[in-house]
């Protein structure tokens, strides 16, 4: 089976800005594949590339067979997209704006099914515009599921959606993939990721950063332990601290984070230090790192956002 997505060597520049830096990965058919990263990642313009809604620069794609910057109608009719803010007339009722966009469709499924899937059925005659931001996102999601595609482009899916709302949709997914289709999703919340994909990319300043399954990635993230406290006020240079240990020693507004493979050897360092300068460790924490960390590790080794 051929894969359902190919990406190789990506770009997309605006300006001076390298959106999209090098990007190469691939989807296989029925896989749910999540982008992970902070604001200004790449990961609306990598999917929206891949969607045919933007131009790219450089590399090769190919969706579903397809570039789909060439894609056309035929392209379009196999592919659901639930954009980030999608541009829908919010004087009309959910059930109108569900009919007006599943014409562009050839295969659509009944709307009635639909409005159940995202749980808007009794909100099917009320006008979008007065549906709260977490409803209206569910309309959105409808609009991506009405032409029963074969693909489905997810961004952000769940941004403004409560706690409960947010776990229904995600079974909402589940039932997606369990019927076959393949998901393309973007998320900030790791959670999400870890809960529905199959696969996650994390992405950030235009490039992926890691990439693999949530067990993978936790993996990666089990071989080390965090030692987090306070830097004392003391008369003694940091170097004295940090250069004995065998982890790695960050610092940010005074507190250090050391992560390492030997806690044991680094956290006598540590105490055996503080002690000999007479000094509590204020908030001194020893934890195993879990995916947040290597993720915001990941994020912050590479400056955050694409610059
Ligand atoms: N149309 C545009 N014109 C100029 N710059 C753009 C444009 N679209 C995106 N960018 C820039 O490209 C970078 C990536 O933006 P993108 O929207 O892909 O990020 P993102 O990962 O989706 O972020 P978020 O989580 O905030 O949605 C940002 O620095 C952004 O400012
Ligand atoms: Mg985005």
């Amino acid at each position: 089976m051929s894969p359902a997505i190919e990406v190789t060597d990506l770009t997309k520049r605006y300006g001076d800005v390298r959106a999209v830096d090098g990007v190469s990965f691939s989807v296989e058919q029925g896989e749910v594949f999540a982008i992970l990263g902070p604001n200004g990642a790449g990961k609306s313009t990598t999917v929206e590339i891949l969607e045919g809604h933007r131009q790219r620069d450089g590399g090769a794609v190919s969706v579903l067979g397809i570039d789909p910057s060439k894609g056309g109608r035929e392209y379009r009719d196999r592919v659901g997209i639930v954009l980030q803010s999608a541009g829908i007339d919010k004087e009309l009722t959910v059930r109108e704006v569900l009919d007006l966009y599943s014409r562009a469709y050839s295969k659509r499924l009944p709307i009635e099914q639909v409005l159940d899937a995202v749980e808007l059925a009794e909100k099917a005659d009320a006008r979008v515009r007065t549906l709260s931001g977490g409803q209206q996102r569910r309309v959105d999601l409808a609009l991506g599921l009405i032409g029963d595609p074969d693909l489905i482009f997810l961004d952000e899916p769940t941004t403004g959606f409560d706690p409960a709302a947010r776990r229904r949709s995600w079974e909402l997914v589940q039932n997606l993939t369990a019927g076959g289709k393949t998901v393309v999703l973007t998320t900030h919340y790791l959670e999400e990721a870890e809960q529905l994909a199959d696969r996650v990319a994390v992405m950030s300043g235009g490039r992926i950063v890691a990439e693999g399954t949530p067990e993978s990635l936790r993996a990666n993230a089990d071989r080390g332990t965090v030692i987090r406290f306070a830097f004392p006020a003391v008369d003694a240079p940091l170097s004295e601290l940090i250069d004995p240990l065998v982890g790695d020693a960050s610092g940010r507004d005074r507190r250090i984070e050391i992560v390492t493979p030997a806690p044991t050897a680094d956290l006598a360092h540590v105490t055996t230090w503080a002690l000999g300068h007479g000094v509590e460790l204020q908030g001194l924490v020893v934890e195993s790192m879990n995916l947040e960390d290597v993720y915001l590790g990941l994020v912050a080794d590479d400056g955050g956002g694409a610059s």
